[in-house]
């Protein structure tokens, strides 16, 4: 279990009763010293090594200590409970996106003109450009093919032996779906996992997770400048439509770029971590399997228990626009907040036995894709593409085997396995 040093922080210079603080700028604000009065401390650092491989006993450390927690090691506060994210979430007007998302103010600052780090009327357009392309209705004319590539997939590492459910199965649905629909040419898709991780390791706090990845996320920043001033993307594609429109004059090359970074980058990962997980649960839980095979029906809330109990996105921030109460504490204006989405779809304060993987329970409140107006604008084709997979392998597979130790790939922002050896054990039938 992590330590910490249970107990309450003494009172710090900002602050403190309603009333009495003052907004502050958090371009200009620096990195506050402690948290105000009457919040507990957490000494371990949930972003090194040994906490990315093991997150969950410092999300329950976290949970015990209150409803709100000062992070001594990245000087920030965080919501570890189910309760007070979800509010948050849903308060953009006091929680707001821009200067708050990453942890580190390099990627402040290089994010600044994507959907995610908007607020207000700016986020509303940015969204509004593409995600329309996201919608179920948009998406239906996907689906024959991703449940084509979904039995190419499982077909081919079923009866095979030992199989990578990370690269032989997980990774290949995202990469084969999202770069046509974005429109990213044949040419750079080789690095996209690399890439897109380093992404997301670069939203993280300052340190050696986010050093090392930095390289890799300048190149894909890079690349994606020289495809958007060349306009060199796919015709019929989501940026096919971007390049039309600054052709009318309406969109910049600018608005070109943050589509591949905004719609690539979160799609790869994330959705690769969910089906991995899936892959992960269902062998680890084969009473769960027997139940899915009887009653199919049960997929979509499998997929919503598999991204609650596993959710492959840890955490973001926000920043406070204005001194916010949480519990019986008020936060100060200019204040950065983590939103532990993991973290809260374990609370045992909202679920019964969250630690039990029952695909009979209701989790469409888990919040794994968010919640609120920057609630995950891709969650209808990740969820196709996990039901896909599901549904393919109950077709084909009589169970699934974890045939190894898994890895995990560390990552400062996503929880996923970077390699998980696994045996698909043929269906009589298929056999
Ligand atoms: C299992 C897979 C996925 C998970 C767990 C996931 C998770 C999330 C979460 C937690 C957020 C909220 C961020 C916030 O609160 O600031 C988010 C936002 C977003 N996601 Fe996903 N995501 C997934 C797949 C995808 C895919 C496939 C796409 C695109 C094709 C995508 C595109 C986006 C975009 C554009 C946003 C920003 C929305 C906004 O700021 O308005 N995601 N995602």
């Amino acid at each position: 279990m992590a330590e910490t040093d249970g107990g309450f922080a003494p009172g710090c210079p900002m602050a403190t009763s309603a009333g009495r603080s003052t907004p502050r700028n958090p371009r200009l604000s620096g990195r506050p010293r402690g948290p105000v009065a009457g919040v507990p401390v957490y000494r371990p650092d949930i972003y090194s090594a040994a906490a990315i491989r093991d997150p969950y006993p410092h999300y329950a450390a976290l949970r015990d200590l209150g409803s709100v927690v000062w992070l001594a090691k990245q000087r920030i506060y965080a919501l570890p409970r189910y309760a007070e994210v979800r509010a948050a979430l849903a308060d953009d007007a006091a929680y707001r996106s821009a200067h708050g998302v990453p942890l580190n103010a390099i990627a402040r600052r290089i994010g600044r003109t994507s959907t995610l780090l908007s607020d207000g009327a700016e986020h509303d357009q940015r969204r509004n450009l593409l995600a329309h392309r996201l919608t179920p209705r948009a998406l239906r004319p996907l689906q024959p093919r991703i449940d084509e590539l979904a039995e190419r997939t499982v077909r081919g590492a079923v009866g095979r032996g030992v199989v990578d459910g990370v690269d032989d199965i997980a990774l290949a649905m995202p990469l084969s779906i999202v770069p046509d629909l974005v429109g990213w040419p044949q040419r750079g898709r080789d690095r996209l996992v690399h890439w897109a991780g380093a992404i997301f390791d670069n939203l993280g706090p300052w340190n050696l997770q986010t050093v090392r990845s930095g390289p890799a996320a300048l190149s894909m920043l890079a690349f994606v400048h020289s495809l958007a001033r060349r306009r060199d993307v796919l015709p019929d594609s989501m940026a096919a439509e971007v390049v039309r429109r600054i052709e009318r004059g309406e969109l910049t090359t600018a608005d070109c770029r943050g589509l591949f970074i905004d719609y690539l980058a979160p799609s790869i990962d994330t959705t690769a971590g969910a089906i991995a997980a899936a892959l992960w649960l269902f062998a680890r839980h084969p009473d769960q399997w027997e139940l899915l095979k009887q009653r199919p029906e049960l997929v979509p809330g499998a997929v919503n228990e598999v991204i609650r109990l596993e959710s492959p996105l840890r955490a973001f921030g926000r920043r406070l626009a204005a001194p916010t109460p949480v519990g019986d504490v008020l936060l100060p204006a200019g204040a950065q907040v983590l939103m532990m989405y993991a973290s809260a779809n374990r609370d045992e304060r909202f679920w019964a036995d969250p630690e039990r993987f029952d695909i009979t329970r209701d989790a469409t409140g888990q919040l794994g894709f968010g919640y609120g107006v920057h609630g995950c604008a891709g969650q209808g084709l990740a969820r196709l593409e996990t039901s896909a997979v599901l549904r393919s392998l109950l077709a084909h597979v009589e169970r699934i085997e974890v045939a190894g130790e898994p890895e995990p790939a560390l990552n400062n922002v996503i929880h996923r396995f970077g390699r998980l050896p696994v045996r698909l054990v043929p269906a009589r039938a298929a056999a």
